[in-house]
């Protein structure tokens, strides 16, 4: 097996293992690798009407595994030759490279086929009813950009944007609308790091890892705080908010967002200047697909010390693993701002694991003086703390050994996807210890479930709810994130896991946040509601989970920036209707 094939299983297992924590969760056999593309579908396959609803991907694939798909338009040929003779009319500079960047499944079915495929987290969105999309453009600079949006204006083609493909609804590269194309930024990746100034100057396309690696070859006192899995891309991470393990001492990743460069509706290119600070308000965590295609971010960068220290410690049930949960809750929101401890929770043949990983910004000796005196029940010795730089803590999250892998491996652009499904809540009051016994024993019935659970305080309470769209900040002790994986195809497998997941969610009602329930805009779960009609009623219902009291002022945003609605999706924020 080639070093290259090695590193990014590795990073495979990592990234699902830790955000989803399930048993033996790694690829399933046969999944090694990328699943057999989609090919055109039938003419006249239809899909659902524009904005009627869910996307047919939310209640499950309808066949087993990729193959011939409904390719979204009864005639993707002409409309393919159409957008690109529109092309060179709308860009603001000749180009005769258009005809390279822009594929169909009838034009360019190869090219098509490998990148709408390369991009694709979730197999849940990659079988044979998963809508494909008309047109694949993939451009390389602002001035495609500005002529691609333009054009599907003009062709009345629904724009999906994609940068990671790390949205766990597949709203990036699937619709419920039938003429959609995806405007992929892969190409759009570069990172420049200014150390003087303490900036990042970050394209969309580039994902997490480059980030991190570019950051690293400059500085071993500086990061960024972002999320944990080195392939999430910057597009969707950065605009619906993004947190990793420094949020406690840093908060999200918009909290530190100094800059963006869109093209809007109308085909301008816009900074943070000539955009105004409402529209870059809303850009920091409302979702960057309602309202233009960010191409960059400009980030400040965080300090960071010199070592680290990394721990994991598992609990058995028999040795109070619910007594360490209820010491955790209740240190963890005032607790020093370096420390972050997630808690794990899964099943194992009948008997609940419960793991704590912890993050803390300094050395072992303080760390462990620190638990020593807030939190003796967990146990932690010096043996367990391993001393880091700050990136090689980000390879320990991510699950690869920093020991044995070079650093390149963050910019491998490898996954292997898995069939998943996620969910979020907030919980705001603490958890009594027989409601965890009740959690527990919920939890043995549900072998596919685990779910994970990050500590809030520290900085995301010194932060006003509507300084960004992301309001869950003050009053949340820890946001949840349910993580239910399976390996087959089978859509009885597909039922069975999303069943599941409504079963513990519904369970755990009486614990978390109401009126509205709150939920996480980067954690995409198309159950809390979906857009219909003109979207107006439908968008409160998962935009108040997702924005709370910030909503309104998206939605007045929204209005004034794109009243026509042309960037739009299943969970967008809506104009407000002419109408009224
Ligand atoms: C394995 C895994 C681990 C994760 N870990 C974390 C974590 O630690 N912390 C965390 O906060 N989240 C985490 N997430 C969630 C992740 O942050 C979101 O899914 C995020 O939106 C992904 O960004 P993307 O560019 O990869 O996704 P995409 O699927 O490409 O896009 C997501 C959304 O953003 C929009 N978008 C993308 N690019 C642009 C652009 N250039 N302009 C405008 N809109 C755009 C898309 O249209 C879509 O609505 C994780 C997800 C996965 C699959
Ligand atoms: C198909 O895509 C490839 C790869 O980008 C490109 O080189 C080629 O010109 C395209 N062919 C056609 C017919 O568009
Ligand atoms: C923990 O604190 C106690 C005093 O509260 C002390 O006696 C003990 O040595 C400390 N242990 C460690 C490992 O620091
Ligand atoms: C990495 O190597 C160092 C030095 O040999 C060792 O102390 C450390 O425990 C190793 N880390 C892991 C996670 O194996």
């Amino acid at each position: 097996m080639s070093r290259v094939v090695f590193f990014s299983l590795l990073l495979l297992i990592i990234c699902l293992f830790f955000t989803s924590f399930s048993n033996g969760a790694g690829p399933p056999a046969g999944s090694k690798g990328p699943a057999k593309g989609p090919s055109p579908g039938a003419p006249g396959s239809k899909g659902p009407g524009p904005g009627k609803g869910p996307s047919p991907g939310a209640s499950g694939p309808k066949g087993p595994g990729p193959g011939p798909g409904p390719v979204s338009s009864s005639d993707p040929g002409s409309l393919y030759k159409s957008f690109l003779d529109c092309l060179p009319t709308q860009s603001p500079q000749p180009d005769p490279s258009f005809s390279t960047i822009v594929y169909s499944s009838t034009a360019n079915s190869s090219a098509y086929t490998k990148t709408l495929q390369d991009h694709i987290r979730n197999k849940r969105y990659n079988v044979a009813s998963t809508p494909k999309p008309v047109i694949i453009a993939t451009p390389k600079k602002e001035s495609h950009v500005q002529a691609i949006v333009l054009c599907a204006k003009k062709l009345n083609i629904q724009i999906k944007i994609r940068s990671g493909g790390h949205d766990y609804e597949a709203i990036s590269y699937v619709s419920s609308e039938k003429k959609f194309m995806i405007l992929d930024m892969f190409n759009i990746r570069k990172v420049d790091i200014n150390i003087p100034a303490q900036t990042a100057y970050v394209e969309a396309g580039a994902q997490l890892g480059d980030l991190y690696y570019r950051i690293w070859e400059k500085s071993k006192v500086h990061g960024f705080p972002s999320g944990v899995c080195p392939t999430i891309g910057v597009g969707g991470h950065l605009s619906g908010s993004g947190y990793g393990t420094m949020i406690r001492k840093y908060g999200l990743s918009i909290d530190h967002i100094t800059d963006a460069k869109i093209v809007t509706a109308n085909g301008k290119v816009m900074d943070r200047k000539t955009m105004g600070e409402d529209l870059f308000w809303a850009l920091r965590g409302g979702s960057g697909s309602s309202f233009g295609v960010v191409l960059s971010f400009t980030v400040k960068l965080v300090s960071v010390p010199k070592v680290t220290t990394v721990f994991r410690i598992e609990k058995p049930v028999e040795q109070n693993a619910i007594d360490a949960i209820m010491k955790w809750q209740s240190i963890m929101p005032t607790i020093d701002n370096d420390l972050f401890i997630r808690l794990l929770l899964s099943t194992n043949k009948n008997s609940i694991r419960t793991v704590f990983i912890a993050n803390f910004l300094g050395d072992s000796s303080r760390v462990l003086a620190l638990m020593n005196k807030s939190f003796p029940e967990l146990g932690v010795k010096k043996e367990d703390c391993h001393e880091v730089t700050w990136f090689q803590s980000l390879f320990y999250w991510a699950e690869i050994d920093y020991n044995k892998s070079k650093p390149e491996v963050f910019l491998d652009r490898k996954t292997v996807p898995n069939f998943f499904k996620r969910k979020s809540d907030y919980v705001q009051t603490p958890i009594q210890k027989a409601g965890w016994s009740a959690i527990f024993n919920k939890l043995k019935g549900l072998d596919k479930v685990a779910m994970g659970f990050n500590p809030y305080g520290g900085k995301m309470s010194e932060i006003a709810a509507n300084a960004t769209p992301m309001p869950h900040r003050a009053g949340n002790l820890y946001k949840i994130q349910y993580s239910i994986n399976w390996g087959e195809s089978d859509p009885k497998a597909t039922e069975n896991g999303l069943k599941q997941a409504k079963d513990i969610f519904e369970f755990m009602t009486t614990y978390v946040s109401k009126n509205p329930r709150g939920a996480f805009t980067n954690y995409r779960d198309f159950d809390i509601g979906v857009r219909s009609g003109d979207g107006f009623n439908s968008g409160k219902v998962y935009g108040e989970k997702y924005y709370k009291g910030n909503y309104e002022r998206l939605v007045k945003i929204k209005t004034a920036v794109d009243p026509d609605n042309f960037f739009r999706n299943e969970q967008s924020i809506p104009a407000q209707s002419k109408k009224g």
